[in-house]
Protein backbone atom coordinates (compact mmCIF):
# COMPACT_ATOMS: atom_id res chain seq x y z
CA UNK A 1 0.00 0.00 0.00
CA UNK A 2 2.12 2.92 -1.34
CA UNK A 3 1.05 6.35 -2.48
CA UNK A 4 0.33 6.50 -5.90
CA UNK A 5 0.28 10.71 -5.74
CA UNK A 6 3.87 11.77 -4.30
CA UNK A 7 3.64 15.68 -4.23
CA UNK A 8 7.46 15.04 -3.60
CA UNK A 9 7.98 14.45 -7.36
CA UNK A 10 7.81 17.93 -7.77
CA UNK A 11 9.87 18.67 -4.91
CA UNK A 12 13.15 16.52 -6.82
CA UNK A 13 14.94 19.13 -9.22
CA UNK A 14 15.63 22.85 -8.55
CA UNK A 15 14.25 23.41 -11.67
CA UNK A 16 11.16 21.71 -11.46
CA UNK A 17 10.41 23.60 -8.16
CA UNK A 18 11.46 26.78 -9.35
CA UNK A 19 8.85 25.87 -12.13
CA UNK A 20 5.93 25.25 -9.85
CA UNK A 21 6.50 28.22 -7.51
CA UNK A 22 3.22 29.84 -6.95
CA UNK A 23 3.97 33.32 -5.45
CA UNK A 24 7.23 35.32 -6.32
CA UNK A 25 9.30 38.23 -4.88
CA UNK A 26 11.16 40.68 -6.53
CA UNK A 27 13.19 44.31 -6.02
CA UNK A 28 10.08 45.76 -7.75
CA UNK A 29 7.40 44.45 -5.56
CA UNK A 30 8.99 46.95 -2.80
CA UNK A 31 8.85 50.21 -1.60
CA UNK A 32 11.44 51.58 1.42
CA UNK A 33 10.35 53.92 3.52
CA UNK A 34 12.79 57.18 4.74
CA UNK A 35 12.96 59.18 7.39
CA UNK A 36 13.59 62.94 6.49
CA UNK A 37 14.96 65.38 9.05
CA UNK A 38 15.31 68.94 9.33
CA UNK A 39 19.33 70.29 9.24
CA UNK A 40 21.98 69.95 7.77
CA UNK A 41 24.42 67.37 7.10
CA UNK A 42 22.62 65.19 9.56
CA UNK A 43 22.64 61.32 9.60
CA UNK A 44 21.19 59.71 12.76
CA UNK A 45 20.98 56.19 12.93
CA UNK A 46 17.68 54.82 14.43
CA UNK A 47 18.62 52.70 17.30
CA UNK A 48 15.74 49.76 16.93
CA UNK A 49 15.95 49.92 13.19
CA UNK A 50 20.01 49.31 12.55
CA UNK A 51 20.52 49.90 8.36
CA UNK A 52 18.48 52.84 9.10
CA UNK A 53 18.86 56.75 9.90
CA UNK A 54 17.30 59.95 9.60
CA UNK A 55 18.61 61.87 6.71
CA UNK A 56 18.83 65.86 6.54
CA UNK A 57 17.22 66.94 2.64
CA UNK A 58 20.97 67.55 2.17
CA UNK A 59 22.42 63.88 2.92
CA UNK A 60 19.14 62.51 0.64
CA UNK A 61 20.74 62.26 -2.88
CA UNK A 62 23.77 59.44 -2.24
CA UNK A 63 20.49 57.34 -0.95
CA UNK A 64 18.45 57.78 -3.75
CA UNK A 65 20.52 56.71 -6.15
CA UNK A 66 21.47 53.52 -4.24
CA UNK A 67 17.94 53.10 -3.88
CA UNK A 68 17.10 53.20 -7.83
CA UNK A 69 20.45 51.18 -8.99
CA UNK A 70 19.28 48.43 -6.85
CA UNK A 71 15.47 48.31 -8.82
CA UNK A 72 13.43 49.69 -5.97
CA UNK A 73 10.66 51.23 -7.33
CA UNK A 74 9.85 53.94 -4.66
CA UNK A 75 10.06 55.20 -1.37
CA UNK A 76 7.46 56.36 1.16
CA UNK A 77 8.87 59.31 2.69
CA UNK A 78 8.17 60.59 6.49
CA UNK A 79 9.19 64.06 7.89
CA UNK A 80 10.72 65.59 11.38
CA UNK A 81 10.28 68.93 11.29
CA UNK A 82 12.26 71.28 13.18
CA UNK A 83 9.54 72.78 14.46
CA UNK A 84 6.42 70.96 16.46
CA UNK A 85 2.90 72.88 17.30
CA UNK A 86 -0.40 71.86 18.16
CA UNK A 87 -2.21 71.82 14.62
CA UNK A 88 1.07 70.51 12.54
CA UNK A 89 1.70 73.34 10.34
CA UNK A 90 5.07 72.09 9.31
CA UNK A 91 3.05 69.27 7.24
CA UNK A 92 1.14 71.90 5.40
CA UNK A 93 3.81 74.13 4.83
CA UNK A 94 5.43 75.37 1.21
CA UNK A 95 9.00 74.76 2.81
CA UNK A 96 7.98 72.17 5.07
CA UNK A 97 9.99 69.14 5.71
CA UNK A 98 8.55 66.57 3.52
CA UNK A 99 7.93 69.69 0.56
CA UNK A 100 11.62 70.14 0.43
CA UNK A 101 12.54 66.21 0.27
CA UNK A 102 9.56 65.52 -2.53
CA UNK A 103 11.83 68.09 -4.10
CA UNK A 104 15.08 66.95 -3.61
CA UNK A 105 14.48 63.30 -4.64
CA UNK A 106 12.82 64.51 -7.76
CA UNK A 107 15.72 66.93 -8.39
CA UNK A 108 18.24 63.73 -8.23
CA UNK A 109 16.27 61.20 -10.09
CA UNK A 110 13.04 61.36 -11.13
CA UNK A 111 12.32 58.27 -12.33
CA UNK A 112 11.56 57.22 -8.61
CA UNK A 113 7.99 56.59 -7.35
CA UNK A 114 7.35 59.71 -4.33
CA UNK A 115 4.68 58.62 -1.62
CA UNK A 116 4.25 60.59 1.08
CA UNK A 117 2.59 59.74 3.92
CA UNK A 118 -0.49 62.19 5.18
CA UNK A 119 -0.83 62.42 8.65
CA UNK A 120 -0.53 64.49 11.87
CA UNK A 121 1.56 62.91 14.07
CA UNK A 122 4.98 63.62 12.89
CA UNK A 123 4.28 67.65 12.93
CA UNK A 124 1.81 67.68 16.41
CA UNK A 125 3.59 68.54 19.45
CA UNK A 126 1.11 66.32 21.15
CA UNK A 127 2.16 63.64 19.01
CA UNK A 128 -1.57 62.38 17.70
CA UNK A 129 -2.67 61.84 14.29
CA UNK A 130 -4.92 65.11 14.00
CA UNK A 131 -6.18 68.10 16.05
CA UNK A 132 -7.30 67.94 19.53
CA UNK A 133 -10.84 68.50 20.92
CA UNK A 134 -12.49 68.13 24.50
CA UNK A 135 -15.76 66.55 25.03
CA UNK A 136 -17.22 66.28 28.69
CA UNK A 137 -13.45 66.26 30.09
CA UNK A 138 -11.91 63.65 27.32
CA UNK A 139 -9.95 64.91 24.95
CA UNK A 140 -9.72 63.24 21.12
CA UNK A 141 -9.01 63.61 17.92
CA UNK A 142 -11.26 65.92 16.44
CA UNK A 143 -12.26 64.05 12.78
CA UNK A 144 -13.95 66.76 10.49
CA UNK A 145 -11.57 69.72 11.61
CA UNK A 146 -8.58 66.77 10.91
CA UNK A 147 -10.01 65.82 7.45
CA UNK A 148 -9.52 69.62 6.70
CA UNK A 149 -6.22 69.90 7.69
CA UNK A 150 -5.65 66.90 5.71
CA UNK A 151 -6.72 68.10 2.86
CA UNK A 152 -4.09 71.05 3.07
CA UNK A 153 -1.56 68.27 3.67
CA UNK A 154 -2.14 66.16 0.45
CA UNK A 155 -2.21 69.88 -1.74
CA UNK A 156 1.00 70.44 -0.28
CA UNK A 157 2.83 67.46 -1.33
CA UNK A 158 0.57 67.34 -4.48
CA UNK A 159 2.32 70.69 -5.28
CA UNK A 160 5.79 69.50 -4.28
CA UNK A 161 5.77 67.05 -6.38
CA UNK A 162 4.35 64.06 -4.78
CA UNK A 163 3.89 60.94 -6.86
CA UNK A 164 0.81 59.68 -4.56
CA UNK A 165 -0.25 60.35 -1.44
CA UNK A 166 -0.87 57.76 1.51
CA UNK A 167 -3.36 59.01 4.27
CA UNK A 168 -2.38 57.10 7.26
CA UNK A 169 -4.37 58.79 10.18
CA UNK A 170 -7.52 56.44 10.03
CA UNK A 171 -10.23 59.67 10.01
CA UNK A 172 -13.47 58.85 8.59
CA UNK A 173 -14.30 59.78 5.37
CA UNK A 174 -10.74 60.72 4.81
CA UNK A 175 -10.44 59.13 1.06
CA UNK A 176 -13.39 61.43 -0.01
CA UNK A 177 -12.16 64.32 1.74
CA UNK A 178 -8.59 64.07 -0.05
CA UNK A 179 -9.97 62.79 -3.06
CA UNK A 180 -12.25 66.26 -3.80
CA UNK A 181 -9.28 68.28 -2.21
CA UNK A 182 -6.99 66.90 -5.01
CA UNK A 183 -9.57 67.05 -7.78
CA UNK A 184 -10.83 71.07 -6.90
CA UNK A 185 -7.08 72.04 -7.60
CA UNK A 186 -6.69 70.11 -11.05
CA UNK A 187 -4.94 66.83 -9.34
CA UNK A 188 -7.22 64.48 -10.23
CA UNK A 189 -4.35 62.24 -12.02
CA UNK A 190 -2.70 61.47 -8.44
CA UNK A 191 -3.73 58.14 -6.88
CA UNK A 192 -4.27 57.58 -3.01
CA UNK A 193 -2.80 54.68 -1.50
CA UNK A 194 -4.96 54.44 1.93
CA UNK A 195 -4.06 52.76 4.84
CA UNK A 196 -7.28 51.15 4.77
CA UNK A 197 -6.90 48.75 7.78
CA UNK A 198 -4.69 50.28 9.86
CA UNK A 199 -4.67 48.76 13.52
CA UNK A 200 -3.57 49.98 16.59
CA UNK A 201 -0.52 47.90 17.21
CA UNK A 202 2.94 47.42 19.07
CA UNK A 203 4.96 46.80 16.26
CA UNK A 204 4.80 50.30 15.60
CA UNK A 205 7.21 51.10 18.79
CA UNK A 206 10.49 51.64 16.56
CA UNK A 207 8.61 53.78 14.12
CA UNK A 208 7.91 56.15 16.97
CA UNK A 209 11.25 56.43 17.74
CA UNK A 210 12.38 56.94 14.27
CA UNK A 211 9.57 59.29 13.59
CA UNK A 212 9.63 60.95 16.93
CA UNK A 213 6.21 60.78 16.59
CA UNK A 214 4.97 58.86 19.82
CA UNK A 215 1.34 60.12 21.53
CA UNK A 216 2.57 62.65 24.62
CA UNK A 217 -0.52 61.01 26.45
CA UNK A 218 -3.38 58.28 25.61
CA UNK A 219 -3.21 56.26 22.76
CA UNK A 220 -4.55 55.38 18.63
CA UNK A 221 -7.14 53.49 20.25
CA UNK A 222 -10.53 55.88 18.54
CA UNK A 223 -8.77 55.78 15.24
CA UNK A 224 -6.86 52.69 14.79
CA UNK A 225 -8.75 49.52 14.03
CA UNK A 226 -8.68 47.10 16.96
CA UNK A 227 -6.46 43.83 16.52
CA UNK A 228 -9.17 41.48 17.15
CA UNK A 229 -11.25 42.85 14.38
CA UNK A 230 -11.35 41.39 10.86
CA UNK A 231 -14.93 41.98 9.30
CA UNK A 232 -14.41 45.78 10.44
CA UNK A 233 -11.35 45.96 8.14
CA UNK A 234 -13.69 45.09 5.49
CA UNK A 235 -16.18 47.62 6.18
CA UNK A 236 -12.80 49.99 6.32
CA UNK A 237 -11.97 48.56 2.60
CA UNK A 238 -15.81 48.80 1.28
CA UNK A 239 -15.62 52.58 2.52
CA UNK A 240 -12.05 53.49 0.91
CA UNK A 241 -12.85 51.89 -2.62
CA UNK A 242 -16.46 53.55 -2.55
CA UNK A 243 -14.63 56.84 -1.79
CA UNK A 244 -12.37 56.27 -4.40
CA UNK A 245 -8.79 54.81 -3.12
CA UNK A 246 -6.52 53.49 -6.10
CA UNK A 247 -4.82 51.19 -3.86
CA UNK A 248 -5.48 49.32 0.01
CA UNK A 249 -3.20 49.18 2.48
CA UNK A 250 -3.52 46.60 5.73
CA UNK A 251 -1.04 47.52 8.32
CA UNK A 252 0.78 45.63 10.27
CA UNK A 253 1.50 42.91 8.14
CA UNK A 254 2.98 39.92 9.94
CA UNK A 255 0.46 39.61 12.53
CA UNK A 256 -2.42 40.50 9.78
CA UNK A 257 -2.23 37.81 7.08
CA UNK A 258 -5.61 36.61 7.46
CA UNK A 259 -6.35 40.38 7.11
CA UNK A 260 -4.25 40.56 3.74
CA UNK A 261 -5.68 37.27 2.50
CA UNK A 262 -9.51 38.49 3.12
CA UNK A 263 -9.48 41.79 2.22
CA UNK A 264 -7.93 40.49 -0.97
CA UNK A 265 -10.53 37.72 -1.55
CA UNK A 266 -13.38 40.79 -0.75
CA UNK A 267 -11.35 43.31 -3.46
CA UNK A 268 -9.65 41.23 -6.21
CA UNK A 269 -9.54 44.04 -8.87
CA UNK A 270 -8.05 46.44 -6.29
CA UNK A 271 -4.20 46.74 -6.38
CA UNK A 272 -3.43 46.11 -2.68
CA UNK A 273 -0.32 46.97 -0.19
CA UNK A 274 1.01 45.11 3.45
CA UNK A 275 3.08 47.52 5.54
CA UNK A 276 6.04 45.35 7.07
CA UNK A 277 6.32 47.58 10.32
CA UNK A 278 9.16 48.67 12.05
CA UNK A 279 8.63 46.21 14.99
CA UNK A 280 8.42 43.61 12.38
CA UNK A 281 11.98 44.78 10.82
CA UNK A 282 13.64 45.37 14.17
CA UNK A 283 12.72 41.65 16.08
CA UNK A 284 14.32 40.46 12.41
CA UNK A 285 17.49 42.02 12.98
CA UNK A 286 17.90 41.86 16.97
CA UNK A 287 17.35 37.84 16.65
CA UNK A 288 19.86 37.66 13.64
CA UNK A 289 22.52 40.17 15.60
CA UNK A 290 21.62 37.49 18.04
CA UNK A 291 22.69 34.56 15.78
CA UNK A 292 19.47 33.05 16.83
CA UNK A 293 18.03 33.01 13.28
CA UNK A 294 19.52 33.14 9.32
CA UNK A 295 18.52 36.93 8.51
CA UNK A 296 18.44 36.34 4.86
CA UNK A 297 16.17 33.44 4.93
CA UNK A 298 13.81 34.58 7.54
CA UNK A 299 13.34 37.71 5.38
CA UNK A 300 13.24 36.38 2.28
CA UNK A 301 10.14 33.96 3.68
CA UNK A 302 8.37 36.67 5.71
CA UNK A 303 8.22 38.53 2.23
CA UNK A 304 7.05 35.89 0.50
CA UNK A 305 4.69 35.33 3.05
CA UNK A 306 2.83 38.64 2.66
CA UNK A 307 2.80 38.47 -1.01
CA UNK A 308 1.56 34.62 -0.56
CA UNK A 309 -1.54 35.98 2.25
CA UNK A 310 -2.04 38.49 -1.11
CA UNK A 311 -0.11 41.66 -1.19
CA UNK A 312 0.90 42.68 -4.39
CA UNK A 313 3.63 45.51 -2.87
CA UNK A 314 5.08 45.71 0.12
CA UNK A 315 6.22 48.73 1.86
CA UNK A 316 9.10 46.77 3.97
CA UNK A 317 12.50 48.58 5.84
CA UNK A 318 13.93 45.11 4.45
CA UNK A 319 14.12 46.97 0.74
CA UNK A 320 17.55 47.27 0.18
CA UNK A 321 19.30 44.24 1.66
CA UNK A 322 16.22 42.07 -0.07
CA UNK A 323 17.24 43.77 -3.79
CA UNK A 324 20.45 42.99 -2.98
CA UNK A 325 19.76 39.36 -1.62
CA UNK A 326 17.31 38.88 -4.96
CA UNK A 327 19.75 40.37 -7.52
C1 LIG B 1 1.43 57.35 11.14
C2 LIG B 1 2.23 56.17 10.78
C3 LIG B 1 2.78 55.25 11.66
C4 LIG B 1 3.46 54.31 10.89
C5 LIG B 1 3.32 54.69 9.56
N1 LIG B 1 2.53 55.83 9.51
C6 LIG B 1 2.82 55.22 13.14
C7 LIG B 1 1.65 55.18 13.97
O1 LIG B 1 0.52 55.02 13.54
O2 LIG B 1 1.88 55.37 15.16
C8 LIG B 1 4.16 53.12 11.46
C9 LIG B 1 5.06 52.41 10.58
C10 LIG B 1 5.96 51.46 11.23
O3 LIG B 1 5.86 51.08 12.41
O4 LIG B 1 6.88 51.04 10.51
N2 LIG B 1 1.74 58.47 10.43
Amino acid sequence: MFPTTRLRRLRQHPQLRELVRETTLSPRDLILPLFVRHGQNQKIPIGSMPGHAQLSVDNLAAEIREIVSLGIPGVILFGIPAHKDADGSDARSESGIVQQAIQEIKSVDDSLLVITDVCYCEFTDHGHCGVLTERNGHVDVDNDATLELLQDQAVSHAEAGADMIAPSGMMDGMIEALRNALDDVGFTHLPIMSYAAKYCSGFYGPFREAAESAPQFGNRATYQMDPANALEALREVELDVAEGADILMVKPALSYLDIIRRVKDAQPEVPLAAYNVSGEYAMVKAAAANGWIDEQRVTLEILTSIRRAGADMILTYHAKETARWLS
